[in-house]
This record gives structure tokens, sequence and C-alpha cells, in this order.
């Protein structure tokens, strides 16, 4: 009996210290577990810092470019000079994107007028005056010279026309319209004919067919300059800031018959072939082709009735033109091996038979 008793006070005892052991069990359980959680957490938290100071670091090169781009989207024009009402003109280009037009867009935003640009983007693009897109005194219209327009204005330079054979050629009915339809359209103010010899320049197109912009891109990309004959036959070129001074004058002064507008200083093919591969350091050699036919071999404007009526002549050196001159066109194959886009003139469907140097 007495150890009946004993058993079930020692079992009793048990059963309590059995119920504080577990009662201590779950406790250190829970502890441990509570301890692995919180452990957990802050490996969590410093691994969620990490990822986020990661994050961080990869980011903020992002913003910083977001940052360059917001400033240079705010738009900085060129500076425009303030012209009074009075002197300030309503301007219309036609052509204005193209390569003349578009440095002589920049001449005339520059000294203040209020530019209307036409265009139809055959050769042109937008890229060419999207500097000033945005700007009071600058409108940009998207219009085939063929159509009629109704606009008010004080001055129409017309220069609406592909200007180089293998985009004159392209579509010779529509050349043709662009120069007789196009022009009469523009017609109504008094007139100003200028005769514009070969130019150029930054904003060319790289495949003119013409002989500067040629050697440029064949010097540039380490293929042979190629010369049609000996080299012997002369070409002369302007730069086009002197060009659009050129018409600017012509457009302001009172001489209404054709003037002549280029460089009269000549140079054979072979001394711009030789020039040109200098300037641009190239290890190009000089292929001889032969001769082209019909080939021209004297090219030499006589600007004597610039001079006497307008006061005008070139002034830019052709080592300082060729220079800008190559220097867009390596931007310009740059941009082409980085793959960014660059519109180019419709693809040209140029008759049999070889490119003269025109
Ligand atoms: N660049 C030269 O060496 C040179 C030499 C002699 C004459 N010109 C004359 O100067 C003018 C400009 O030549 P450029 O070298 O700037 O050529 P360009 O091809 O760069 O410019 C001509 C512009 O006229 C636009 N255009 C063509 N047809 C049009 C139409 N139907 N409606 C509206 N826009 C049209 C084109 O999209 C382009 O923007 C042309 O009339 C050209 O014949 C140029």
């Amino acid at each position: 009996m007495v150890s009946k008793a004993l058993l079930r006070l020692v079992s009793a005892v048990n059963r309590r210290r059995m119920k504080l052991l577990l009662g201590i069990a779950l406790l250190a359980y829970v502890a441990s577990v509570w301890g692995n959680f919180v452990n957990m957490r802050s490996i969590q938290e410093n691994g969620e810092l990490k990822i986020e100071s990661k994050i961080e670091e990869m980011v903020e090169p992002l913003r910083e470019k977001i940052r360059d781009l917001e400033k240079s989207f705010t738009q900085k024009y060129p500076p425009v000079k303030f012209l009074s009402e009075k002197d300030r003109k309503r301007i219309l280009i036609t052509g204005g994107a193209g390569f003349v037009g578009s440095h002589l867009t920049d001449k005339l935003m520059m000294d203040g007028h209020e530019v209307t640009v036409v265009d139809n983007f055959f050769t042109g693009r937008k890229r060419n005056v999207e500097h000033w897109i945005g700007h009071e005194n600058f409108e940009l219209i998207n219009h085939d010279v063929v159509e009629p327009l109704y606009i008010e204005v004080d001055q129409i330079y017309h220069l609406a026309s592909p200007a180089s054979p293998p985009n004159y050629m392209y579509n010779p009915i529509k050349t043709l319209k662009t120069n007789t339809i196009g022009t009469l359209n523009m017609l109504g103010v008094e007139v100003r004919v200028a005769r514009i010899f070969n130019t150029f320049g930054p904003r060319m197109h790289m495949n003119d067919g013409r002989v500067v912009s040629n050697f440029i891109l064949q010097a540039l990309q380490g293929e042979p300059l190629t010369v049609y004959g000996s080299g012997s036959q002369t070409r002369a070129f302007q730069y086009v800031s002197d060009l659009v001074n050129g018409l600017v004058a012509l457009m302001n002064s009172n001489v209404s018959s054709p003037v002549n507008l280029g460089n009269p200083e000549e140079h054979t093919i072979l001394e711009f072939a030789q020039l040109i591969k200098n300037l641009v350091g190239s290890g190009s050699e000089i292929q001889f082709l032969s001769e082209a036919q019909d080939d021209p071999q004297k090219r030499k404007p006589d600007i004597k009735k610039a001079k006497l009526m307008l006061g005008w002549e070139p002034v830019v050196p052709l080592e300082e033109g060729l220079n800008k001159a190559i220097h867009y066109f390596r931007k310009e194959l740059e941009y082409q091996a980085n793959n960014q886009y660059i519109p180019k003139p419709k693809p040209a469907r140029i008759k049999k038979g070889r490119t003269r140097h025109s």
C-alpha cells in the first residue's frame, strides 16, 4: 500500500516535473525559433540592404545619364539676335531641311528673322534643322512645292530641288515638276536668280556622288581614292557658308539678273585627292581609272558680277572647309558604326555608265 501510494506520489511529482520540463522545452523551442527568426530577419534585412545598395550603385549612373539627357532637352538654341518688328522679316525657305537650305536657315535664324522651312524630305532631313524645332521664330512644314502653298512672307528662298546627279535622276519627271510648277508656285514677289556652283560642307549627302564627298568617304574608310583619267581636270568648290552669305547678299540687293555664286579657286582632281588624303591622315592609295565620258576638263565660275554688284566673294580657305566637312563625315560614319539611324536620300536609279566628277 505504502509503495503504491509512494509510486503515485512519485509519478504525480514526475508528471508535474514532466509538465515543467515540457513547458521549459517548449519555451526553449519557442525561444530558439524566435532567435532563428530574429537572426534570419537580420540576415534577410542585411541581405536586402546589400541588394538595395547594389541596385543603388547600378542605378546612380543611369540617373546621372537621365539628368544629362534632361539638361540637353532643355532647349538651348543657338544665339539669336533681336530684331525690331520693322527689321524682322518673315522668310520662307523651300528645301530648307536640305544641305544648303539648312545652313541658310541657321544664318537667317541667328540674324533674328522668322523662318518657315518647307520641305518634303526627299533628300533633306529633320535632323538638319532639329536644333531650331520649338523656337518661336521657326516653323517647319512638311509640304511638296509642286502643290500650292498659301502663306504670307516677305522673302522666299526657293532651294527645293534634289541637287546631286543620282538624286535628281532618281525621278526626272518629279525633278522637272519641282523646278517648274514648284518654282511657279513660289513666284509672285520680286525675283533674284542665283547660279549656284559646286558647294561642299557639313550636312551634304553621304552619297552625293561628287568628288569631294567621294574622296572624303574613301579616305576615311581606307579605300582607294578613285581618280578618273589623269586627274589633271580642274574643279572649284565653295564652302557652304560662303554660298549662304552670297545668297543673302543677292536677296537684299536690287540685282534681278542671274548672278554666279561659286569659288573660282581651281584645283586639279589629283590635288583634291592628295589634299583630302593628307587632311584625313589616311593610308589610302590613289587609284587611276579610265577617263569618264564627257568629263569637263575645266570648271571655274566667273564671279566678277557678284564681286562688283554684291561686294561678295568666298572667304573660307579650302583646307578649313575641308576639315569641317571631314569632321562631319567622320561623325556620320561613327553613327553608322554604332548602328544609329541616319536617314539617307532614297536609293538612286543611276543610268548605266561611269559616274562623272561634276
Ligand atoms: N549643293 C550644290 O553644290 C549645288 C550646286 C548647284 C545648285 N544647287 C541647288 O541648290 C539647291 C539646294 O541644293 P542642296 O545641295 O542643298 O540639295 P539638297 O538635296 O540637300 O536640298 C534640297 C532640298 O529640297 C527638298 N525638296 C526636293 N524636292 C522637293 C519638293 N518637291 N518639295 C519640297 N521640298 C523638296 C529636299 O528634301 C531637300 O531638303 C537646289 O536647288 C540645287 O539644285 C546646289
